[in-house]
């Protein structure tokens, strides 16, 4: 049966995990660290679905601005909303949770690490190897020839209240695209290969800020417990597909995942 354990914010409190989920962590061979939104949001990278954290699909209409049709339609649109957030994510830092990967994977040399999320938050904590299942921000390529393209080290301003027409490819002169996954689209079969190996290889799968609504990522944990992994989901709120004896650990990831390392190791 699913257990479920949860942060106490009150100055002092003891919040001191099960002995049985520091044991798993000890102990883990082969672990994964399966992140999505919530693993930046304490970056103030805004998540897609959470009210509490950003809710961009509350704000914005996806079909207008992630996916193809969208961005034949309205190139400077698309481009501008990407090169926005891009913009946010340049000016944000790694959080206590990216970190806190960073030294799970010393503890734990064989963790893997996979993103659901465009930005390079992981890596400049120091993380290594990341695979990024949605693409990244800072991987454009060509819309026509996927030639991949420089792009300037800081976005460009809007002007008037728009955004400048996308750069044209160096290669074919097409439409340069942003680097992530948008609805519609298959999922870079590497990546995708790589991440479905690390589930079906791990023991422990630890579940960071996603709301697991989103497949063929969603379908990661199933393939972890089907192998008989741990899976432990650090989020606020119980996220979609917790079964069996996965282990809930309801709070933030910036304050869970350093609780998970002092303890485990303290
Ligand atoms: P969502 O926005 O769907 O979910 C974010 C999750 O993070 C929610 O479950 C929140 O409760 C949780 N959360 C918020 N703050 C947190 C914190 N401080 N610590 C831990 N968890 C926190 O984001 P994703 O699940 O990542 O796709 O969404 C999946 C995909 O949907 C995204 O990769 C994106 C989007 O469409 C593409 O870009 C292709």
């Amino acid at each position: 049966m699913t257990s479920t354990w949860h942060f106490d914010p009150t100055p002092g409190a003891a919040n001191r995990l099960p002995e049985t989920v520091l044991e798993t962590v000890r102990s883990a061979q082969r672990a994964v660290v399966f992140g999505g939104a919530g693993m930046s949001a304490e970056s103030g990278i805004a998540t897609f679905r959470d009210a509490q954290s950003g809710a961009l699909w509350a704000r914005f209409d996806a079909e207008q601005l992630a996916t193809p049709e969208a961005f034949l339609r309205d190139p400077e649109r698309v481009w501008g909303w990407y090169e926005w957030r891009r913009m946010q994510v340049l000016q944000a830092r790694p959080n206590v949770a990216h970190r806190a990967v960073v030294e799970l994977a010393q503890r734990l040399p064989q963790l893997r690490v996979i993103t659901q999320n465009v930005d390079d938050l992981h890596e400049r904590a120091g993380s290594r190897e990341v695979l990024h299942l949605h693409g990244s921000l800072h991987q454009a390529r060509c819309f026509d020839c996927a030639a991949a393209h420089p792009l300037d080290a800081l976005p460009d301003e809007p002007e008037g209240g728009r955004y400048l027409a996308p750069p044209r490819c160096l290669c074919c002169g097409g439409p340069v695209r942003p680097g992530v996954v948008w609805f519609g689209e298959s999922l870079d079969p590497h990546v995708l290969d790589a991440a479905f190996a690390a589930a079906g290889a791990c023991d422990l799968f630890l579940s960071v800020g996603t709301s697991g609504l989103v497949h063929p990522a969603a379908q990661l944990p199933d393939v972890a417990r089907q192998q008989g992994a741990t899976l432990l989901h650090v989020n606020p709120q119980r996220p979609q597909g917790v079964s069996g004896e996965d282990v809930c650990l309801l709070g933030p990831a910036g304050q869970i995942l350093p609780l998970l390392l002092r303890q485990a190791w303290g």
